[in-house]
């Protein structure tokens, strides 16, 4: 997209420290908002993705967080206000993996997940949704209201076998942005997803980052090639601007074919 389409609008982005989440602020950024940076175990990292934006003419602040903890998430809010005086978009995006097959799944490792993968998710939703009714509307600023975009992924519809705690939290996801959107769609509230298939980042190193785990990765693409976090980003500055208001309740799939069944591809 070219100018400024997020020109004056405040966004908070969770677990904007790495990967994805961290080109979406640096995005955001670019696209004019304000961006709080939300990190929780790498302080460095968020740091990092704050100044530069900063160096850049940007606008954006560093917010330590848990987003598993309500506390937490009213804490990044609450720096929305301070430091920009108020919040147009939420990017719910912090997440994690910790798999392993279902048979010897423990229950802290699908806690963990669910907790911070869905339970995190609403948590964000929720006080963002709150947020944008109090403050009112503001047309100079955004068609909508407010705007919640979920990061959830190509596994809220294709099941993952040994990863069956991100399976069912992004399948939540997906019934939590399309409940959420229905319910909120009235009061000027745009809620959409975006599911993203195999893009480089940390979360997913080992899957890509030999030439023989790329080709056996490229083989669930049919587009040929393994994301990359800009392709999200993009998307997402899309989806959180006036160019995208008449979308909601919709999960948009990025992620070069993987979620279109690629094993038929040779017939059934
Ligand atoms: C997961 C990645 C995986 C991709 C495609 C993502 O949601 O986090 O680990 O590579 O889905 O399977």
């Amino acid at each position: 997209m070219s100018g400024k389409p997020l020109a004056g609008q405040r966004a908070v982005v969770t677990g904007a420290s790495s990967g994805i989440g961290k080109a979406i602020a640096l995005a955001f950024a670019e696209a004019g908002a304000a961006v709080v940076v939300n990190h929780h175990s790498d302080v460095a990292a968020g740091k990092a993705v704050t100044a530069e934006i900063l160096e850049k003419e940007g606008r954006a602040v560093s917010v330590g967080g848990d987003v598993s903890k309500p506390r937490d998430v009213q804490r990044l809010f609450d720096a929305a206000d301070s430091h920009f005086g108020g919040v147009d978009i939420v990017v719910a995006n912090a997440g994690a993996q910790a798999d392993a097959p279902l048979l010897e799944m423990s229950l802290e490792d699908w806690r963990k997940v669910i907790d911070l993968d869905l339970t995190g998710a609403f948590l964000c939703a929720q006080e963002g949704a709150r947020r944008f009714l109090r403050q009112g509307l503001e047309p100079n600023r955004s068609k909508a209201l407010g705007k919640v975009i979920f990061v959830s992924s190509v596994h809220q519809r294709i099941p993952w076998a040994g990863h069956v705690n991100y399976a069912a939290a992004k399948g939540g996801v997906r019934m939590l942005m399309e409940t959420m959107a229905q319910e909120l769609a009235g009061r000027a509230i745009r809620v959409n997803a975006i599911a993203p298939g195999a893009i480089k980042t940390p979360i997913n190193t080992e899957a890509w980052a030999t030439p023989a785990a790329a080709r056996k990765l490229l083989k669930l693409i049919p587009y040929g090639r393994i994301g990359e976090v800009e392709d999200i980003a993009q998307s997402a500055v899309w989806l959180a601007s006036d160019a995208a208001d008449y979308v909601v309740g919709t999960t948009l799939f990025v992620d070069g074919g993987m979620s279109l069944y690629p094993a038929f591809r040779n017939g059934g």
